[in-house]
Order: structure tokens, then sequence, then C-alpha cells
């Protein structure tokens, strides 16, 4: 979380801060600040501010300059405000430094630093690491005064970070110094080559409309960033040699192409994703290491976690291969019974989830293999895997996953069409065309959106591999129309949360024509007798389906296996427009980040 943008070279900073951060901001956008070294008073000039880049871009003021960094925040450590917002300072405002992530120690630190004479602006975590900088500097300028030593900035962030517990991306910035210091750990840093100019960011969506050769940090290395070059240095100060990495797509692909929002544009693209995602190569290695596992794991945060989820039946029914399901953020506190002779698979869009991250380290280190399922390229956790498939998303701005779930789904499919002994063919390469069926059903859709938009909870159910789809159906729901929803096994409604059901409160429920269709109508039932409104997700013919539900929204008939692809189009399209007409910011909801790289 938090967005990350710098620049060095010889074109004035100021627009370029300002628009790489308009890219960031689905990281977080509580508030945003720049910081820039005046080349006319060879001063740092910060303005920042509550709020998102826009307010920022309307009311800062220029600043002539060719240096500088600029961050949006998702606040861990004090509450979005002014002053807490990034790029923070040391006493004096001679330096400028940006931060993504946590200082476990800052109490500690801020305590000694206090007694030494130094003063705090912000409640932040990150302040800390401004005046322990300024603090190492004072006592760099001591020496010189004995030894004739220059002062080096790199060498007093290098000291400052040693004094670090917790997670970092950051940049530091200072008025002397012709150069930006860069360091990681636990957090994203990419660093972007241009000819005569330089680039750092959280994502290469930063920087992607000046440079498409990224360089990526790994964890305990910092970089000097300087306008014509980029030294990388380890953990015990060695210089590091890197190639750089080609970035395949394009600047456009992040752009909003004329929908109203990235998250209806997203859910647009899904049947080029299938297409693209299904054309993936699932390797022999990765094959055998699934099949020669003593036990499968899958595991997640979020959206992907629910993907993992219909993973694990599908494996299951089609491979007749068990796998056990969790939440990262579960799994990697549990004391998991995973070995050597075990395989993890971890599935992230972003690549940089923290939980997730974390349960693969610890997979790694108990001997169990890692396969991950990733959309971002080089990202850390697909450094990290032993082995990777990459889903064909493109990159996903809306905070809200939709195409990078049907890619994970893509991934997963034909995973367990590979390991089934039997070769069974799941008919994937009908799904482009199937999705189609449904997106032209979103006008549709919106009319249904209509009656529904006021009310304040719903229940969305499904059985077998379409309760994971009733799972994500509510996530997306809450997620971006603020309304509460909740996901239950069709099976388990009357087990209690039927309790809630009233002619306010409809239930969305998943009952395409298959092998539980019956057992759906039950419980479909049982709700109508307590005067719930059903909104179905069904198949086109389904005659039946009208008599027992308020509306029907009509899938095209296909196999049954296929049914959660189809039904997911339709949920986020429906939490799309319900979102839409009460007016939510749909791309950016409160309180949420695409990119959680706390835990
Ligand atoms: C955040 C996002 C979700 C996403 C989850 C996992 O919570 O808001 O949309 O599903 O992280 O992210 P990942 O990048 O690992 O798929």
């Amino acid at each position: 979380m938090c967005g990350i943008m710098g620049y060095i070279g010889e074109k004035p900073v100021q627009n370029i801060l300002i628009q790489g951060l308009g890219h960031l901001e689905y990281r977080g956008y509580d508030s945003a600040g720049i910081a820039i070294l005046d080349t006319t008073t060879k001063t740092i000039k910060v303005q920042k501010m509550l709020g998102r880049v826009e307010k920022l871009k309307q009311t800062m003021k220029p600043v002539a300059g060719i240096m500088g960094m600029g961050h949006t925040r998702w606040a861990t450590h004090g509450r979005p405000s002014d002053v807490n917002a990034h790029p923070h300072s040391d006493c004096k405002g001679d330096l400028a430094l940006i931060h993504n992530g946590i200082i476990e120690n800052y109490l500690d630190l801020k305590q000694d630093l206090l007694s030494k004479g130094h003063h705090f602006a912000s409640e932040t975590d990150t302040e800390v690491i401004a005046h322990l900088i300024e603090e190492e500097l004072k006592q760099q300028a001591l020496k010189q005064q004995k030894t004739d030593l220059k002062t080096d900035l790199k060498k007093a962030v290098d000291t400052t970070l040693k004094k670090l517990i917790g997670t970092y991306a950051l940049c530091v910035l200072h008025k002397n110094f012709d150069y930006i210091v860069v360091a990681r750990n636990g957090s994203p840093l990419v660093l972007g080559l241009g000819k005569g100019e330089n680039f750092f960011g959280s994502d290469v969506t930063a920087f992607i409309a000046y440079t498409k050769n990224a360089v990526y940090l790994n964890d305990f290395e910092t970089a000097v960033v300087k306008k014509d070059s980029i030294q990388i240095f380890d953990k015990s100060g060695k210089p590091v040699k890197r190639n750089s990495t080609t970035i395949n797509w394009d600047v456009e692909q992040a752009k909003k192409g004329g929908y109203e929002h990235f998250m209806l544009k997203e859910i647009f693209e899904q049947p080029r994703v299938v297409r693209d995602t299904l054309q993936v190569k699932i390797s022999d290695d990765v094959v055998k290491l699934c099949k020669s596992a003593k036990k499968l794991f899958v595991i997640a945060c979020g959206t992907a976690s629910y993907a993992g989820l219909v993973g694990k039946y599908l494996i299951e029914q089609t491979a007749k291969i068990p796998v056990e399901w969790d939440a990262a953020s579960e799994f990697r506190y549990k004391n998991p019974l995973i070995g050597r002779q075990d395989v993890l698979l971890v599935i992230s869009q972003s690549g940089e989830t923290a939980d997730t991250l974390a349960a693969l380290r610890l997979a790694k280190e108990k001997g169990a293999k890692v396969i991950g399922i990733i959309n971002v390229v080089d990202s850390t956790i697909a450094r990290e895997s032993d082995q990777v498939i990459y889903t064909r998303a493109g990159p996903e701005i809306g905070v809200a996953s939709t195409k990078a779930f049907s890619a994970q789904l893509a991934v997963l499919y034909r995973l367990a069409e590979k390991l089934s002994s039997t070769g069974k063919n799941l008919k994937l390469d009908s799904l482009p065309a199937l999705i189609e069926k449904v997106l032209k059903q979103n006008d549709a859709i919106a009319a249904l959106a209509k009656k529904y938009f006021m009310v304040y909870n719903f229940f969305f159910i499904g059985r077998n591999v379409m309760y994971p789809i009733a799972l994500e159906g509510a996530l997306k729901l809450k997620e971006i129309s603020y309304i509460h929803a909740e996901a239950y096994a069709a099976g388990e409604l009357k087990h209690g949360p039927i309790a809630l059901v009233t002619d306010q409160v409809p239930t969305v429920a998943l009952v395409p024509k298959n092998a539980l269709y019956s057992k759906m109508i039950s419980n479909i039932q049982e709700i109508k007798a307590r005067n719930g409104k059903i909104i179905a997700i069904a198949t086109e013919g389904d005659q039946e389906i009208k008599e027992h539900c308020t509306d029907v929204i009509s899938l095209p008939k296909t196999d049954e296996v296929l049914y959660p692809f189809l039904a997911t189009i339709a949920v986020q399209l429906l939490a799309y427009h319900i979102a839409n007409l009460r007016e939510c910011d749909i791309d950016k909801p409160r309180n949420l980040a695409k990119s959680v790289t706390v835990e």
C-alpha cells in the first residue's frame, strides 16, 4: 500500500510526479505529497495534503526542479491528515523522505531522538527515519571536521536502515546531494531506466509513459539513483549487477479507454483476458511438482483466495487430487503442517501482498516447493516462487479485482485439466464467446440494479463450485457499494442466517442447470417462504426458475463446470451498477487499497 514515484533527469519534475502518482492511486489515496529540490533556491520544497492527487494538483504551487519524488498514502500509523501525509522531513527541512511499509520499533527510536532534541511534526512511524538520517549526517559532519571525510547520504541511509525493525520501500532526497537514495525491505520498489533520466516507483505504472526498461529491487537492497546512472547495492554494501526487464504492456492499457470506470473496462476485457490466459503453457515441471506432492495447498488473499477455492473444488473433482485451501493470513500463523514433499500454490494479482508473501516464505522455509499464479511479471512473489504461471490480465487498475480473478480461474482450470490422469478436456476454448454473451446483458443488469440499489443487506448463495463465486459476488458488492452482503453455501442458510431474511433482504442465488439444481431450488423455496426476494443467476431457457424467483439473470447454456466464469461476470456487473447508482467511488472505494503490502 502507498504509492511511490520519483524522477531525476533534465525535465521539469513536478508534472511528471503528479502524473505518476495519479497512476498509483489504486495503492492508497488518503493523502498525497511531493518533494522537489528547487533549482533556484537549492532547498527542498515539500507540498502535501489530505485528500487525493487531483486536489494536490489543483492547489500546489509551481516549483522549478528536475529532481523529486512523491507519495500517495494508505494510512497505517497516524490518521490521514495534512501533517501525516508524506514526504516527511528532518528538523531543518534539508531532507525529504517517503516510505511505504511499517516501522515497528518507531516508538523506541522516537523516544531516543526526542531526547537528542529532535522535533517531530507528525504522528507517523515514518518520520523517525528522516530524523535518524539527519542524526547520522550530523555525526558524519562532526567526523569530517577531524578527518576530512565527505558526508555521504547513502552511508547515512545504510546506518539508519540497520536500526529499523519492520518493512519499507523508502526514498531519500537531500538538498546537498545530486542523487536520491532508495531502499527496500518487504515493500515493492522498481527502478525505471531512461536516457539522461531515471525513475523509481512502487510499480511500473508510475513511469510506463516514459520508459519500459525496469529493474526490480530485492529485499535489503539499496540504490543510488542519479540522472544518468543507477547503482544497486546488496545488504553488505557490495554493488549488484542486474539486467533490466522490458515491460510488455503499454500505457494505453492502463487508461480507461472510453469507459466511465476502470472497473467496467476491466469487466469488459474478460473475453480477451481469458482467451490470452488460456494460451499460457503450464510446464511439465509444474505438472510433475503437483502430481508428486504429498499434499497440495492453495493459499491467497481476498479475491485471489476465492479463485483458489474454485481451484480446490475443481482440482479435487477433475484430477482427484486433494487440495488444502486457506487464506494466507491464517495459513502463516497456524503452524501449518507443510513440509519437504508438499507443494504450495500461491495466487496473487499484484505479486506483492504481504500475507501471501509471508505464507510463501514460511512454506519454503519448511522445505515445500512453491508455484505462483501471478499477474505482475517479476513481482516479489513471482521472483520468490520456484515456478511461476503468469496470468495475462494486463494491468488491473480498479481496486476491486475483476479480470485478474477470471484469469486466475483460467489458469486453475488449465491446471486441473493437466493434472487429470484421464486427460479431461473442460472445453475451455468456448469461454471467451460465452463471456461475451453474458456481457451483452449489461443493460438488463443495469436495469435490475435500479430495483435493488437502496437495500441495506444482501445474501449470496451457491453450492459446490458456485459457492466461491457467491463469496466473490458478496465481496464485490461490499467493496464498491458499501452494502452489507454475506455469502453462504446454500445449504447453510437455514442454520442461522435465514433468521435475517425479510422482503427487504434480497438473495442472489447462483443456480445454473447443474447436478445440484434441485437442491438449490429447495433453498430458494425456503427463502421465498419467508418473503425473501430472489435474484436468480440461472441458465437461459430455464422456465421453472422464473416461477420461484423475483428476477432472473440468464447465463448461456454450457457445460456445468464452466458456469463459475459466467456467473462471475453477472455478479461483477450487478455490483458495479448498484455502486454506480449509489454514486460510490467505484475505482477507489473507501478504506481499501489494491496492493496490500502490510499485514
Ligand atoms: C486487496 C485487494 C483485493 C485483492 C487482495 C489480494 O485486498 O483489494 O482486490 O484480491 O488484496 O491481492 P493480490 O494482489 O494478492 O491478488
